[in-house]
């Protein structure tokens, strides 16, 4: 994927992402094959405990660090002013980095668990702010963030959030949020957007992937590319990095897309980011 698009600052970010969720030590060499095969958005966070893996497999790919895109997440164990900045540096010397290209808050406070979530997360925001002005992060956004959320965080941002990285793949758009974001200069991430591998055994994308002669998983990360949303995609096969690398050789037809959009949720997470209480 050639296309770069530019973010609310200014700033360019890569199309296409690559993931290192559920990935230990193992990321390392994984992550040196994606750097190998031209990925150079790459997504981590602290809560998936690889920093240093990832950090290595930098180091090892002696890329220009300008011409890398990286992206940190805040966890949720942080949200007050001290805790944020000590993580965020925690995070750039783990990674081995002089700053972020992106940092991300991991998830928002839920209404299901704090009465206050709105005021959690403007103050979380504040201190993204800050990381911003001083430079440690180039761009901010949050993540799994729904329109209210984002409305909420609105009325008191000095900087509009850059990006939003949520679960998107069909049969899960989160319609209002990607609208609520296109409309307000929020670029929209997508993560697991195979469903975590589960829609690449369904009929339905089996059937329509064969129709256009590519496998299942470049149907669904092509899907998201029509929608303007960058897919994090994941392999840890060095031919699926391959396979997945190259978006631009077909387009979906208005009339599948419209298919494809319709469907009903056939697999993924589906997780609800104003009921969810098991990260918070
Ligand atoms: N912000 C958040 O809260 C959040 C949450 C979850 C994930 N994420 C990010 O999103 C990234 C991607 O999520 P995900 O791993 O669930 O993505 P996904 O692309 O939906 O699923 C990845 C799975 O699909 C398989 N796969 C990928 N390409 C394939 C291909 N061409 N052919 C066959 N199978 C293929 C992979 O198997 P193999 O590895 O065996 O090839 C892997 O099991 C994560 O790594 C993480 O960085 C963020």
């Amino acid at each position: 994927m050639k296309k770069k698009y530019k973010l609310s600052n200014g700033k360019e970010i890569p199309s296409l992402g690559f993931g290192t969720f559920r990935l230990k030590e193992e990321v390392e060499d994984i992550l040196k094959k994606s750097l190998k095969v031209g990925y150079r958005l790459i997504d981590t966070a602290a809560s998936y405990q690889n920093e240093e893996y990832v950090g290595k497999a930098l180091k090892s790919a002696e890329i220009n660090r300008e011409d890398l895109f990286i992206t940190g997440k805040l966890w949720n164990d942080s949200r007050d002013f001290e805790k944020i900045v000590s993580s965020c540096k925690e995070t750039l010397k783990k990674l081995n980095l002089e700053y972020l290209d992106l940092y991300l808050v991991h998830w928002p406070a839920s209404s299901a668990l704090y009465p206050n979530w709105k005021e959690i997360n403007a103050n979380v925001w504040k201190t993204m702010e800050y990381l911003y002005e001083q430079g440690l992060v180039k761009s901010i956004g949050v993540s799994n963030f729904k329109k209210s959320q984002l409305e909420a965080l609105m009325t008191t941002a000095k900087i509009k959030p850059m990006v939003n990285q949520i679960e998107f793949h069909i049969g899960f758009m989160q319609q209002e949020t990607l609208e609520y974001c296109q409309n307000n200069n929020i670029l929209v991430e997508a993560w697991s957007p195979c469903g975590g591998g589960k829609l690449l055994k369904k009929d339905i994308i089996k059937n329509m992937a064969e129709k256009y002669n590519v496998s299942p998983a470049k149907l669904c990360l092509r899907w998201c590319v029509e929608h303007n949303v960058i897919p994090i995609t994941k392999s840890s096969h060095e031919e699926r990095m391959i396979e997945n690398f190259n978006l631009d050789d077909f387009e979906i037809t208005e009339e599948d897309m419209k298919i494809l959009d319709s469907q009903p949720f056939i697999g993924g997470y589906g997780f609800d980011s104003e009921t969810i209480t098991i990260f918070n």
